[in-house]
């Protein structure tokens, strides 16, 4: 039996010598990293007292300036350690780095780039349009019947959610009953107010409502969470254990699936981003590329490439703040075949929480990504060319 095994762990590493599996090319597609809550109306959906945040609203915080250093940091030494880049500075012909215009977008590049680079002189580029169109994630098709089948996908998708308990168990953290929306504008019940669907052309698809306050509010309890505001100040306190924050974090995810998690509507979002990425990985030179841009293109890129569902370890969020989908064009030279692994790069929540520093010896967490229309084997690879047809099918046509 012991002999057996030791056989087994003999042939199994030797099967791995003999392949050789060589990094040639990196696409990173991530997100930016701990930002201040973005809406405005907080206020208005509970009488309690919010924290106060330094940066303005939207802005990438100090600390998630410091957790995409730490980013930065271990991509440097990842990409070293598989040999894509040298202990130089990489140069303007292997490193590319495009950020969205939005101020944590640009900032949350500048800190990967300056904490994995230190002296180097690296661009990082964006679009002189203030609404750069690779990344804004809005409605492009203007047929009447994409209106209707989209937001039909919408409906389908909303009436599926069973979120009863998870709207009241956010009322009573919140109070809702006392806030100023409730007593102002008699829409004082979660379960029972409506939530109403729109898609049009030029805008970001949308649900007004319940389910769109719910995601607005615990999105800056995720960000507390994150920013390591005391216990008691994140939720009121009222977030105790996973149980609690599964429960809410429900409506946070049942939003973003009504609003990105549709087929129409992802492929219609992510045509442009992903035309983009299929152009430097098909025509451009660089061995690295960073594209920093936010939960609404990853949401729409895994939607339209079709990967299997996906669960995230520890980890509280589908699309966690400093997440990356890292896209990794493998070359094996026995056979001379060329494979496509991706993998999901992301802190934990609670080491954001804490400010854990990267290394290679305290790597970020990696979770598999496996596309339907590419078989993957148990090493994470499928092949490149099967890869390369999903990304053609959904540029042409
Ligand atoms: C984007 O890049 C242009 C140069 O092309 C620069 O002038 C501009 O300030 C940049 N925008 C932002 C938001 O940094
Ligand atoms: C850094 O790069 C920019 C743009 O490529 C260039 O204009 C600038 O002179 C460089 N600075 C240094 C210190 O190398
Ligand atoms: C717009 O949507 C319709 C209906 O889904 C589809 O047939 C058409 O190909 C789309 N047009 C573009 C430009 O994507
Ligand atoms: C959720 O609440 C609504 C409104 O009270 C009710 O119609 C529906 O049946 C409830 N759903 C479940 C699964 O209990
Ligand atoms: C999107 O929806 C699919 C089901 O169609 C689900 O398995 C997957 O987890 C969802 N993805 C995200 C990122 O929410």
């Amino acid at each position: 039996m012991y002999f057996k095994l030791i056989l087994i762990s003999v042939l199994v590493l030797k099967g791995q010598c003999e392949k050789s599996f060589k990094l040639q090319q990196v696409l990173i597609l991530s997100r930016h990293n701990v930002r201040t809550p973005l809406s405005k109306n907080l206020p208005e959906f509970t009488p309690k007292t919010w924290p106060t945040w330094k940066e303005k609203s939207g802005s990438l915080t100090a600390k998630g300036a410091l957790l995409e250093g730490f980013m930065g940091e271990y991509f440097a030494l990842w990409l070293k350690k598989h040999g894509l880049l040298n202990e130089d500075c990489p140069s303007e012909d292997n490193f590319f780095v495009y950020a969205n215009t939005a101020q944590r977008t640009m900032a949350s590049a500048e800190a990967f780039v300056t904490k994995g680079f230190p002296s180097c002189n690296v661009t990082i580029h964006n679009s002189s349009d203030s609404h750069d169109p690779i990344f804004n994630p809005v409605i492009h098709n203007t047929s009447a019947i994409f209106k209707l089948e989209a937001a039909e996908q919408m409906r389908v998708l909303l009436k599926s959610l069973h979120l009863n308990s998870s709207y009241e168990d956010l009322e009573q953290i919140l109070n809702y009953k006392q806030s100023e929306y409730c007593l102002k504008k008699q829409k004082c019940d979660f379960v029972t107010d409506t939530n109403k669907i729109f898609v049009d052309v030029g805008f970001k698809p949308n649900v007004e409502g319940p389910l769109k306050i719910s995601k607005s509010v615990i999105d800056s309890f995720i960000m507390e969470n994150y920013e390591g505001f005391p216990d008691k100040e994140v939720a009121w306190g009222l977030l105790k254990n996973n149980d609690q924050w599964n429960s809410v974090l429900d409506l946070s995810k049942g939003y973003h699936s009504v609003i990105f998690n549709t087929t129409l509507i992802a492929k219609d979002i992510a045509r442009p981003l992903i035309s983009f990425m299929r152009d430097i990985l098909l025509n451009k030179q660089y061995k690295i590329t960073l594209l920093m841009g936010h939960d609404a293109n990853i949401y729409t890129v895994l939607k339209s490439l079709d990967f299997k569902p996906f669960n995230l370890k520890h980890q509280h969020e589908m699309t966690p703040a400093g997440g990356k989908i890292v896209f990794q064009k493998w070359f094996e030279e026995k056979s001379d075949v060329t494979f496509m692994k991706v993998d999901y790069v992301y802190q934990c929540t609670n080491e954001m929480r804490e400010g854990k520093r990267l290394s290679l010896d305290c790597p970020p967490e990696f979770t598999s990504m496996q596309l339907e229309g590419c078989k993957t084997d148990d090493n994470g690879f499928c092949l490149w060319e099967d890869f390369v047809g999903i990304l053609n099918s959904l540029v042409e046509d």
